[in-house]
């Protein structure tokens, strides 16, 4: 994403991605989630009837930026630097991977998708039709267990 500026697509979730997700989480009673990759869709998470949100990215400056346009402050921002990963012992209803960005951290993007299939109930996927995401998510799950897909956005009921 090159904008600094909080808003649907420019890498951020699209609009479509948002309605799917966002009305997954009402009727499964999401109430606790994991972000890896924040952003616009940290507003937008912030803003759901949850119990917890705790987000993690790489980039400070980015955290920040996200952090100063939260209208709710309950929110865990989590800065981290790969492959130091944050010791999280919780479970979560959700864990939402959209970073890092594979181009740049290939094994930490896997690595965020193995934590989610630790962790989560079920894991929200973005960026599934780009070739070098695919691959990290080819690579960490057997199969797929897909229970909803729009766009780049793919949600699948973990399978352990
Ligand atoms: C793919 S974005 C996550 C988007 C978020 N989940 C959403 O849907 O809005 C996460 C990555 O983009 C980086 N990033 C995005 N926009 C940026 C910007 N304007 N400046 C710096 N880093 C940015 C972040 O540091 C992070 O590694």
């Amino acid at each position: 994403m090159k904008k600094e500026i909080l808003q649907f697509g420019n890498g951020a979730i699209r609009e479509n991605e948002w309605n799917m997700l966002s009305k997954f989480i009402d009727e499964n009673n999401i109430k606790n989630i994991l972000e890896i990759g924040c952003g616009y869709s940290t507003i937008l998470l912030s803003k759901k009837d949850i119990n917890k949100l705790i987000s993690l990215d790489t980039n400070k400056k980015w955290i920040e930026i996200v952090r100063s346009n939260l209208s709710r402050q309950n929110i865990e921002l989590i800065e981290y630097n790969y492959p130091d990963f944050p010791n999280i012992e919780d479970s979560f209803d959700l864990v939402f991977v959209d970073g890092p960005a594979s181009s740049k951290y290939y094994e930490g993007r896997k690595h965020s998708m193995v934590f989610a299939q630790k962790k989560a109930k079920f894991i929200a996927i973005h960026d599934y039709s780009r070739k070098e995401e695919r691959k990290a998510i080819d690579e960490v799950f057997k199969s797929l267990l897909v229970v909803d897909r729009i766009g780049s956005l793919i949600i699948v009921s973990n399978q352990k």
